[in-house]
């Protein structure tokens, strides 16, 4: 065997101390001993699947001052995290071939991490051509970061029953347009009044009811009655972020956690919580959205909405366990197993046959986040001061890539589409 990392491994569904056997970036066995040319022997410590990130924002191209596949693949790779979907929302926006191809020629040379690239949903786009590169298509229902808004989803009509037959997931940003207010707005209470939980259970109503393809995604589910729409329901799909279960409107963050859904009220942050515990949540997702500092400093108003997250998402999660509020099981279904599986990914499980993507965890290391250790360009969190767990060492495909935070190896990342 090339690679052994023993250690106490997340297998089968429960934690156990055995080794996991690499060859050509592949877990290919896994046994109570196995000798190798080199072995890595974590005693204890835990050795999990690394995350998959299926919703993050790295703004190559046109807003590379925030953050580029560099800077964030970078801080995905030190937050535990080894593959992302990126979305579409860039400048240009990634609506054609030309500009799918370009993005994901910036992307193989930069990014650290696997990664797959989301298609916007635009009338007139080329659906069958895009599906060959994309990883998958996002619907911007509710304006947001970017130009992507489709108001009205007949709009889009040919295009949804296109996608539909690609068999690719459409994954929807929704707040429904015509029930957002423009009210002024000074505060997290202002910006939730002018996109009221019904805005986005509605968005959320209309697409499930119009769309025909059996692979809908909702992003960033945020309001307590979205929460029946959602559940139970087959080929329906969604995910939760870090900010809106550990947020809510009486933060005194301000416009750091302006972000589109908006932050809203201890009880849906806590209905949140309880249908992630109840396993009704697919996936968490960071909603990575970098921007800078005095872009959020501004009047609360013209503040631009989003919030950085990739590399705070695997230890805020874990703190979450280690604090006994979820169970290890789970954690890794919604940060691993689940993205894995529904982007159709060889990751995301220590299994046979697997990519070797493995990060290497002491619950009992705990520390404070600090935005001057992360890696993001935007050089700040929501999250300063709060405690984590992160990564003692991450694997991309059995390459040691990250020791104590920092990056030691060279392995490339590279898409998803095509190459597995
Ligand atoms: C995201 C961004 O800045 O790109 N902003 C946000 O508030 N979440 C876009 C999005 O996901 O809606
Ligand atoms: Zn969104
Ligand atoms: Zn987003
Ligand atoms: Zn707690």
């Amino acid at each position: 065997m090339e690679l052994v990392v023993d250690g106490n491994c997340f297998v089968a569904g429960r934690m156990q101390k055995c080794c996991v056997g690499i060859e050509g970036g592949k877990i290919v066995k896994i046994a109570k001993v196995l000798e190798g040319e080199k072995v890595l022997n974590f005693g204890n410590k835990l050795v999990l699947p690394a995350a998959i990130d299926g919703h993050v924002h790295f703004r190559e191209p046109g807003m590379t001052d925030k953050e580029d596949f560099a800077s964030g693949s970078e801080a995905a790779l030190c937050g535990g995290v080894t593959c992302v979907l990126e979305m579409p929302n860039t400048r240009p926006s990634t609506t054609t071939v030309a500009s799918i191809r370009e993005k994901k020629k910036a992307a193989s040379a930069k990014s650290l991490v696997d990664f797959g690239l989301f298609a916007g949903v635009k009338p007139g786009m080329d659906v069958e051509a895009l599906a060959k590169e994309a990883a998958a298509f996002k619907l911007y229902m509710g304006s947001t970061t970017g130009d992507l808004l489709v108001p009205d989803i007949l709009e889009v009509k040919k295009e949804l029953a296109r996608i539909a037959r690609t068999g690719k997931v459409l994954a929807v940003h929704a707040e429904d347009e015509n029930l957002r207010r423009k009210d002024p707005e000074n505060d997290l209470e202002g910006h939730l009044r002018n996109r009221p939980n019904e805005c986005e259970t509605t968005a959320i109503k209309t697409i499930r009811n119009a769309y025909r393809g059996d692979r809908l995604h909702i992003c960033h589910v945020s309001a307590r009655q979205s929460l029946f729409e959602v559940k139970g329901r087959t080929g329906l799909t969604c995910e939760v972020t870090p900010h809106h279960l550990l947020f809510d409107t009486t933060s005194r963050l301000g416009a750091l956690i302006k972000v589109n859904p908006p932050i809203r009220r201890r009880e849906d942050r806590q209905a949140l919580f309880q249908a992630l515990k109840g396993g009704s949540i697919d996936m968490v997702a960071s909603d990575h959205a970098p921007h800078l500092l005095e872009e959020k400093e501004d009047d609360f108003e013209y503040a631009l909405t989003g919030t950085p997250g990739v590399e705070t998402l695997v230890p805020l999660m874990l703190q979450l366990v280690r604090e006994n509020h979820l169970a290890i099981d789970l954690v890794i279904r919604m940060l691993c197993e689940r993205p894995g599986e529904i982007y159709g990914l060889p990751k995301g499980r220590i299994a046979a046959g697997y990519d070797a993507d493995l990060i290497v965890v002491d619950m009992l290391a705990g520390e404070y986040i600090k935005a001057d250790k992360l890696h993001s360009k935007c050089g700040w969190t929501a999250y300063e001061d709060m405690p984590a767990i992160f990564p003692k060492a991450v694997f991309l495909r059995g390459e040691l890539m990250v020791e104590n935070r920092s990056r030691v190896g060279e392995r490339k990342g590279r898409d998803i589409v095509g190459s597995t």
